[in-house]
């Protein structure tokens, strides 16, 4: 990466410095579901405090759409970070974000204090960045708060081009990236630029348009890549298989079809599910059977255990995987088998570094329980995906060059 980053500040000491962070926390009832996005934060923030700096902190949570949704506020966010810092992190609860006391806050901090601000979405102009007048002049007043110097650390919104991410960077005169950025983007891009071979990715969830460049640039990169998940059935119906009432994306059907000839066409091993766990409806506690052929009024909800057996061979020997969405309806206890033992396998591999991606993968690998086995988790879903697609990241390009 030719970005620069935290360790190219210099003569911080005394300075403010301004973070965007991702803190889009899940929440229910105000209470923080998920730390990952919290724990990925740390390294930064401690690193510009040791080395004197006055840090304010700032980040979006949820669609609040421009107005204050008093259970979209970061504040719950402040406690969790002051826990981890050692230090108290002051939080600012103000419904213009960059309002006069939030002003006066930042302009008394002493070295070495941090203050979070309010969530950035709350003013209508942060996700207008490059197309009103007005997303300009919040750029300019969050950049207005710290002494020219902005730290983007994350990751997770780096998919966006929005005022606290690259707005900023127009009125900040150093502009680097965080940790995190750094470790998400080695971890992401060395999977995809120079993996050690065999490279094996894993692709489910619902929908196959929300993958389809994902599988294209991958198809260019990968050994083995299998396919699992809802978004399976529209390259099975391509093929010719019965589906049932399961999910099928129609307007696919012929972009499935080129996928499947140029894996033929780069000699990759593409597989996809052999057998089925499908069920009546779509519930925990529906009817269920295995089948290698979905009946008619059933729908596929997880792979079989013959194709769980064939995705564990495939796999046996990758030295690099890439992840990114379930197998099947993880969330329901009945069709987490699938999930399960492919999240299984692929914690086990010996020698490979593991990379899991996407928000829904994420939440199986955490609540399956195999978190810690993985090389690295990514913080990012949306931005982990465009990442994988080959895309540039606005949140990344707009960082001074080295
Ligand atoms: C995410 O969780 O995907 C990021 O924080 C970006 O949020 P957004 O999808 O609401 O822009
Ligand atoms: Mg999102």
């Amino acid at each position: 990466m030719n970005k620069k980053t935290v360790d190219d500040l210099k003569d911080i000491r005394g300075k403010r410095v301004l973070v965007r962070c991702d803190f889009n926390v899940p929440l229910k009832d105000g209470v923080i579901q998920d730390y990952n996005r919290i724990d990925g934060a740390i390294p930064t923030i401690r690193t510009l405090l040791d080395g004197g700096a006055r840090v304010i902190l700032c980040s979006h949570l949820g669609k609040p759409k421009g107005e204050p949704v008093p259970e979209m506020s970061l504040a719950p966010v402040a406690p969790a970070l002051s826990e981890r810092l050692g230090t108290q992190v002051k939080f600012i609860s103000d419904p213009e974000v960059t309002g006069e006391e939030t002003r006066a806050l930042a302009a008394g901090l002493k070295d070495g204090e941090v203050l979070l601000l309010e969530n950035t979405r709350y003013r209508k102009e942060e996700e207008k960045y490059g197309k009103t007048e007005e997303a300009e002049g919040f750029a300019k007043e969050l950049a207005a708060l710290c002494d020219g110097i902005f730290v983007d650390d994350a990751f997770g919104t780096a998919h966006r081009a929005h005022c606290s991410n690259v707005g900023v960077t127009k009125y900040c005169g150093v502009n680097v990236v965080g940790y995190l950025m750094e470790k998400e983007i080695r971890f992401l891009g060395s999977a995809v630029e120079a993996p050690v071979r065999p490279f094996a990715a894993v692709l489910g969830g619902a929908k196959v348009s929300d993958k389809i460049n994902v599988i294209s640039n991958l198809l260019d990169k990968v050994d083995t890549l299998l396919v699992g998940g809802g978004m399976a059935y529209t390259f099975l119906k391509a093929q010719g298989h019965a589906i049932g009432k399961s999910l099928c994306e129609e307007d696919r059907l012929d972009y499935a079809k080129e996928m499947i000839a140029k894996a033929e066409e780069k000699g990759v091993r593409f597989l996809l599910p052999c057998d089925h766990v499908e069920g009546l409806e779509f519930s925990d506690g529906t009817e269920r059977r295995v089948v290698e052929e979905i009946d008619d009024g059933w729908m596929g909800m997880d792979i079989g255990p013959k194709t769980v057996e064939a995705f564990r061979k495939a796999l046996a020997g990758a030295r690099t995987v890439v992840w990114n969405g379930p197998m099947g309806v993880f969330e329901f206890p009945h069709f987490a088998e699938g999930t399960l033992a492919v999240c299984s396998a692929v914690a086990a591999l010996p020698d490979a570094t593991t990379v899991i991606g996407g928000g829904d993968s994420v939440s199986a690998v955490k609540k399956l329980g195999f978190a810690d086995r993985m090389t690295h988790i990514s913080t990012g879903g949306g931005a982990s995906l465009e990442f994988l697609e080959g895309k540039k990241l606005p949140g990344v390009e707009a960082a001074d060059d080295k």
